[in-house]
């Protein structure tokens, strides 16, 4: 398959837009930007389309995809809403938000087919703010069925090179619209009762879902493989260099020389906060920020983790992340990225 390359980069263009909204609409596969990562899009109403996402990204088609809508309201349409919904709306749609809501079904059968929800009487509902993705649904003038646009087990794109590494040739086509801002998938969470169950971190904080919601619920942390876990996704290795990366938990300095000696003795490579980069060797170590800047730590996470894959390197350290805001996002996928593997200095 031609994968037909799209620059955005300089804005929204109509007759883009266009082309890639009916592809979406005839059933066929286009990546997209959104605010968090880049989306593998296609039109969530249509079965067969699910299953060529599924069989594009190599992923399990039980792991569901969230289904992308370019208003909070046309949830109706789809699912079964509540107050709930709406307050998380009004304070976080559009934006980086995923709410797992019960699919509604007409005579009997789901709006939305098995093939997208992987089999669940749930569905995912996103509201992306980026413009790209917004125009994007309204042109498909479908719901936009989409995952991440990454190789299963590779972390999300948070570039169209990203995507581009990962599925050309097995994609209609790729939209370009430049680096994602937050750099982290969505925050999800499902309405249970009058409370909430944080299933995935993300920008939108646990401290956050709490204004608009007393209960909240934190089930995100990693469920062993052969549970049943509440969200799908957390039971698959996610985010993973093919490089091991392991974690370095103790105070900064001890971080930092433990970085300094294994570089010594190793041949392994270290992600680091900014302000400790001029102590090592500049082909075998990366940046991920300043130290207090979770937010730039979370934009930057998955390019270094794929950029750290091609250093050559047995291993790759990188320091325990905070878990303030932001950062408890960027923990949760640094310890999957390193399987749990953390070695403690204190
Ligand atoms: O930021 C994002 O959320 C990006 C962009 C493209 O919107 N999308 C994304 O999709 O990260 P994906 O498929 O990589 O992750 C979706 C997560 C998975 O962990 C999946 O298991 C969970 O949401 N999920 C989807 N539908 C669900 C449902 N009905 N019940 C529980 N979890 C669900
Ligand atoms: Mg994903």
């Amino acid at each position: 398959m031609q994968t037909q390359f799209y620059d955005l980069t300089g804005g929204c263009d109509a007759e883009i837009l266009r082309t890639a909204g009916q592809l979406i609409r005839e059933g066929r596969l286009v990546a997209f930007p959104t605010e968090t990562v880049y989306g593998l899009g296609g039109n969530a109403l249509n079965a067969d389309s699910s299953r060529r996402i599924y069989e594009a990204k190599g992923r399990p088609s039980d792991n569901p995809l969230i289904v992308h809508l370019a208003e909070p309201e046309e949830a109706e349409q789809y699912c079964v809403t509540c107050p709930l919904y709406y307050r998380l709306a009004e304070r976080f749609m559009p934006g980086p938000l995923t709410v797992i809501l019960p699919k509604r079904c007409e005579n009997g059968i789901p709006v939305i087919p098995d093939e997208t929800t992987g089999g669940l009487d749930s569905a995912a509902i996103r509201v992306p703010i980026h413009p790209v993705a917004h125009a994007l649904i309204l042109a498909a003038g479908v719901p936009i069925a989409a995952p991440s646009a990454n190789r299963s087990g590779c972390p999300s794109p948070t570039s169209a090179a990203h995507v581009r590494a990962d599925l050309d040739g097995r994609i209609d086509a790729i939209l370009d619209g430049g680096d994602t801002e937050y750099g982290l998938e969505s925050t999800v969470v499902k309405i249970d009762g009058d409370g909430l169950i944080l299933l995935r971190p993300g920008a939108v904080t646990e401290e956050d879902l709490r204004a608009v919601c007393e209960q909240v619920r934190v089930a995100a942390d990693a469920v062993p493989a052969d549970a049943h876990p509440l969200s799908p996704g957390l039971k698959y290795k996610h985010y993973s260099p093919n490089t091991p990366l392991i974690l370095l938990d103790g105070a900064p300095d001890a971080v930092t020389g433990q970085m300094e000696t294994l570089l010594r003795r190793e041949n392994c490579a270290v992600l680091c906060y900014e302000e400790d980069l001029s102590r090592f060797d500049s082909r075998r170590s990366l940046s991920l920020g300043p130290r207090n800047r979770p937010d730039i730590q979370a934009h930057r996470l998955f390019a270094c983790l794929r950029q750290a894959d091609t250093l050559g390197a047995d291993t790759i350290y990188a320091p325990m992340p905070g878990r303030e805001g932001i950062g408890f996002a960027v923990y949760n996928r640094m310890i999957r990225a390193a399987a749990h593997r953390v070695i403690s200095l204190d």
